[in-house]
């Protein structure tokens, strides 16, 4: 039975150190996830892995269907999640190639299906949400961070948008006004499904490009793609170092 879930994000579509034992494909009341859960062995311990957009990378970020993938992951028995997802770096610290692990969000999609708690209810459920990420599973991170060196922003909140598009020089502003250190498309509703089905979430955010009006024109793909290399190298040796420390309990 899988310990921790590790879902994948852009630029990380296979985990190549995951020794894979079992592809399973799952219904869920909610729908189909985004692909095969991948069930195998890293570092020693069960893992349970799935690319958040396909194993295809042709599942845009308004068009994943959350619910299902978190609810297949959770029927794996995972306790913990590790939700790697890159981001356009806001802050001034917020360098391309680096990691960060955000301590807060703030949700700016819209029209997602975003809560499990809306039909067959006995009563109206509000989840707790004032520490969006679970502080456990964000020490993990942070440790391992320091211990391998590496110069990742260990706090900062994010800033979900609902995309495709990526954001005018006036939205970054403006989110930059509201506190937020990082963009991205994809941490919303994730982080607050694995909430209200009790599981430990923290996101690995791996940052792409300078935000929108941050860096040097235009936002090119390219530059996205390279960064994004640079950093899913060091998401990896951060899963070999975090993952033998995980705990089972939450
Ligand atoms: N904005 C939103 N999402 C992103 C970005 C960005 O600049 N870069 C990578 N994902």
């Amino acid at each position: 039975m899988a310990e921790l879930a590790i879902i994948g994000g852009t630029g990380l579509t296979t985990l190549k150190n995951l020794e894979i034992r079992k592809r399973e494909v799952m219904r869920t009341p909610y729908g189909e996830p985004s692909g095969p859960l991948m069930h195998g062995e890293l570092c020693g311990k069960d893992v349970v892995f799935i690319p958040r957009h396909g194993h295809g990378h042709t599942i845009p970020p308004h068009m994943v269907n959350y619910r299902a993938n978190i609810w297949a992951l959770r029927e794996t028995g995972a306790h913990s999640v590790i939700a790697v997802a890159a981001v356009g770096g806001i802050r001034e610290d917020m360098v391309p190639g680096r990691l960060a692990f955000p301590d807060q969000i703030i949700d700016y999609t819209w029209s997602r299906k975003n809560t499990y708690f809306e039909q067959g209810l006995n009563e109206v459920v509000h989840i707790d949400f004032t520490e969006p990420y679970s502080e456990r599973v964000r020490r993990l991170l942070i440790g391992a961070a320091r211990e391998l060196g590496l110069e990742a922003a260990e706090n900062g909140t994010y800033a979900a948008t609902q995309g495709p598009r990526l954001e005018t020089a006036a939205e970054i502003d403006r989110l930059e006004r509201d506190g937020c250190s990082m963009v991205g498309m994809t941490g919303m509703p994730e982080a607050a499904l694995a909430r209200e089905l009790g599981l430990c979430y923290a996101t690995c955010a791996v940052i792409a490009n300078r935000a929108a009006g941050r860096g040097d024109g235009a936002i090119s793909m390219a530059d996205i793609e390279a960064n994004l290399a640079v950093g899913m190298e060091q998401v990896r040796r951060l899963l070999e170092t975090a993952i033998p420390k995980l705990e089972s309990a939450c």
